[in-house]
């Protein structure tokens, strides 16, 4: 598709969503990291990816990245859990190295599963998410891989995005559904301690899901444990670090209406933002 490798880039840090849910890890990467410029490109006109195939995701995803790079961008993060199980792998290993040997594209899923296990103490960790997430066993698999005695056990949330993207995360409507979720997960796995909270646009719900969660279990919101990473993995990395641009700047871009996602950002940002339209 005519992509070209440029040895040395400069520009800002690219954040990926399938909509509106990275922005919550969008500002906890900003929070600590303000200095960076960010582009944040949300593709609303095809979410929610949560119910679509592999290779569905994995093609929409990889339009993306493409995307970002030929805005400039040397390093994306791919801020949607459903993304960086289906699709990161096959980016990583077979899109990357030809095409754009000296750019990164980063997940979610493997910083999650680095902090989590350092958070349980009966090492039974809960996973709440989109279908695709659950099904893809991206957790499972991570999790085990770097603390082998660990039990994982997942629960799918389908209802949880609708009702964030549709502005009922705060209304009663939205307990049940919460609730609901929360007692299956804890039913399968009594002895769980720890729950992930893995999918970028729970932590809207966040006030819902600690009222039905029992005290004593941890909730893993992301932004915090994906900022970190992002921090230690550009001190390890100089060259990619030297390669940002640090002008402090945001802009955002959707590929659906640009007024309907200003509106709804507001749910998840505390600042009036300016937004692109654009097609993939
Ligand atoms: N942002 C996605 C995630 O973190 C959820 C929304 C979707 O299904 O597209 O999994």
């Amino acid at each position: 598709m005519g992509d070209i490798s440029v040895s040395q880039q400069y520009g800002p840090i690219g954040i990926f969503d399938s909509g509106l849910g990275g922005l919550t890890i969008l500002d906890g990467i900003r929070h600590r990291m303000p200095q960076y410029d960010f582009i944040y490109l949300g593709d609303n006109a095809r979410a929610p990816y949560g119910t679509r195939s592999f290779d569905v995701v994995y093609q929409f995803t990889l339009q993306a990245v493409r995307k970002l790079f030929s805005m400039g961008c040397p390093l994306i993060i791919l801020a949607c859990n459903t993304a960086s199980a289906k699709a990161l792998r096959s980016i990583q290993h077979n899109y990357l190295p030809q095409t754009f040997p000296d750019r990164r594209v980063l997940g979610v899923i493997r910083p999650t599963a680095e902090i989590v296990g350092t958070l349980t103490h009966t090492n039974h960790i809960g996973i709440l998410a989109t279908e695709g997430t659950i099904r893809s066993e991206s957790y499972n698999l991570e999790i085990q891989k770097l603390y082998p005695a660990t039990t994982v056990v997942g629960q799918a949330c389908p209802m949880w995005v609708p009702l964030v993207e549709n502005g009922e995360y705060d209304k009663p409507g939205a307990d049940y559904f919460v609730r609901d979720s929360i007692q299956k997960l804890l039913n399968a796995d009594p002895q769980i301690d720890t729950v992930i909270l893995g999918c970028t646009h729970y932590p809207l719900l966040l006030q819902k899901i600690r009222q039905y969660t029992p005290e004593g279990i941890t909730l893993v919101p992301q932004g915090k444990y994906i900022a970190e990473s992002l921090e230690d993995y550009l001190q390890r990395h100089r060259d990619m670090e030297q390669s940002l641009t640090k002008g402090g700047t945001c802009q955002y871009f959707t590929t659906e209406s640009s007024e309907k996602f200003r509106e709804s950002a507001s749910l998840f940002l505390h600042e009036s933002i300016k937004v692109a339209h654009i097609t993939l």
